[in-house]
């Protein structure tokens, strides 16, 4: 991930410039099942899977005109261990009922662990999750795509503040605990996702087939844990093997509760990196689409974080720091020629002093100036969270 040039040549392969795609990817699928959770599946494509219990139920909710009532009964709903409201159509209370349940290889000790392990890494976590992921998704054509003409792409702020809610669950002390949301979080999600799946067929903008495979979600998925787990040993993080472990499982737990099938959720890091190799490059691509989103969303994060205090120029350079120079410039991030040379420099400096390897006086003066922005961004996006909540959207983006 970090070297996505050579890749990235091939995704452009794939996609043509700008983002157009010009074949379907005649490669088959090769990742193999006895690398998954539970060691087996039917080794099916999952290019050519969606959501079969998920996606009936969002269709009737959207074709029955009840989807408004639904929303507002969902949203009381948010602790783990609530029960639903009362008056939700059956099917949708029967698929929610299922949809909640913990897999059976969920492992409550590991989940214990990996919400200390992302309370003490939470920082680079959600830098890495937040910005990094953001900067990579924009560069997912299928993902751009699906985002810009979706009923969110017409109000980023409020679409990341919304996506930020799980990013943040997942990372807090009580994600799955019965206290937590990440479960009602995930599941809201995975509702969405099945709306977005019947809807996006209707935009007059769509082209590109049913959107959110169980792949695209895979690929997405890899942009989270994995690319962070790289980017943390990137930076020399010391993480122990039981964190590491940890980590991987809630968001193997995660992928399960947003739909994604056993047999594709890989149970090591290993298999984990070998399917992001075969899975990112070939969907990985500049378009016009993702260029925008990027634009907006790094305008959002300098002008709103607390004006005057973090500039557009700091903002592009972590950005391209995060999501390296290929992503960056499919994603069109100006270059920054004194910000990009000084928060290569410090970052890992900064790092080193929070994990207690250097003492406080090799940490320059201006490092702090990127460890306030970062900071800023957090505090940014966990505030507006407060603000929304997660819903089923009835519509495309307008216009
Ligand atoms: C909505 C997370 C994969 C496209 C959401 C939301 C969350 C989320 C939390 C709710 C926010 C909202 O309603 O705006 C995730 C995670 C993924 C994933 C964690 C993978 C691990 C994908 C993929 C695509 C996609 C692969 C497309 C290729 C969308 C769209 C919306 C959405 C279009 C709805 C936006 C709207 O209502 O306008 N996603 N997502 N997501 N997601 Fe995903």
């Amino acid at each position: 991930m970090a070297e996505l040039s050579r890749r990235g040549v091939l995704a452009l392969g794939a996609f043509g410039a700008f983002g157009m795609p010009s074949v379907e990817r005649a490669v088959p699928w090769t990742w193999p099942s006895s690398g998954s959770i539970t060691g087996t599946g039917t080794g099916a494509d999952p290019r050519q899977i969606w959501d079969t219990d998920a996606d009936p139920v969002a269709a009737r909710l959207l074709d029955s005109g009840v989807v408004p009532v639904v929303n507002r009964l969902l949203w009381d709903w948010n602790r783990n261990d609530q029960p639903l409201p009362a008056g939700l159509p059956d099917y949708l209370h029967d698929f929610i009922e299922s949809a909640r349940t913990l897999p059976a290889w969920a492992d409550r000790a590991k989940l214990e662990a990996a919400a200390r392990f992302n309370k003490s890494r939470g920082l680079y976590l959600n830098l890495l999750n937040g910005v990094g992921g953001g900067m990579l998704s924009t560069a997912i054509p299928k993902e751009a795509w699906s985002v810009y003409y979706s009923k969110g792409g017409a109000d980023m702020e409020d679409r990341v503040a919304k996506t930020s809610l799980l990013g943040f669950s997942v990372g807090s002390l009580n994600a799955y605990r019965p206290d937590g949301d990440c479960v009602v979080q995930a599941v809201k999600t995975r509702l969405v996702h099945a709306a977005v799946r019947h809807l996006l067929q209707q935009s007059p903008h769509w082209k590109w087939g049913v959107p959110i495979s169980q792949e695209d979600i895979l690929v997405t998925w890899h942009t989270l844990p994995t690319y962070a787990m790289r980017k943390m040993r990137e930076w020399a993080v010391p993480i122990s093997a039981a964190d590491s472990q940890a980590y991987l499982h809630v968001w193997q737990v995660t992928a399960h509760l947003l739909g994604v099938r056993d047999e594709y959720i890989p149970a090591t890091w290993a298999a984990a990196n070998a399917q992001s190799d075969q899975v990112l490059p070939p969907n990985m691509g500049p378009t016009r689409e993702g260029v925008e989103l990027t634009d907006i969303l790094l305008g959002q994060l300098a002008e709103q974080t607390s004006p005057g205090s973090v500039s557009r120029p700091l903002v592009n350079a972590l950005a391209r720091y995060l999501a390296g120079p290929q992503v960056a410039d499919w994603d069109e991030i100006p270059r920054e020629p004194v910000w990009e040379p000084l928060i290569a420099r410090l970052w890992p400096i900064l790092v080193r002093f929070r994990e207690g390897l250097v003492p406080l006086p090799l940490v320059p003066e201006t490092a702090w100036v990127i460890d306030e922005a970062v900071r800023q961004y957090i505090l940014f996006f966990l505030t507006k969270g407060q603000e929304t909540k997660i819903e089923i959207p009835t519509t495309n983006r307008p216009g």
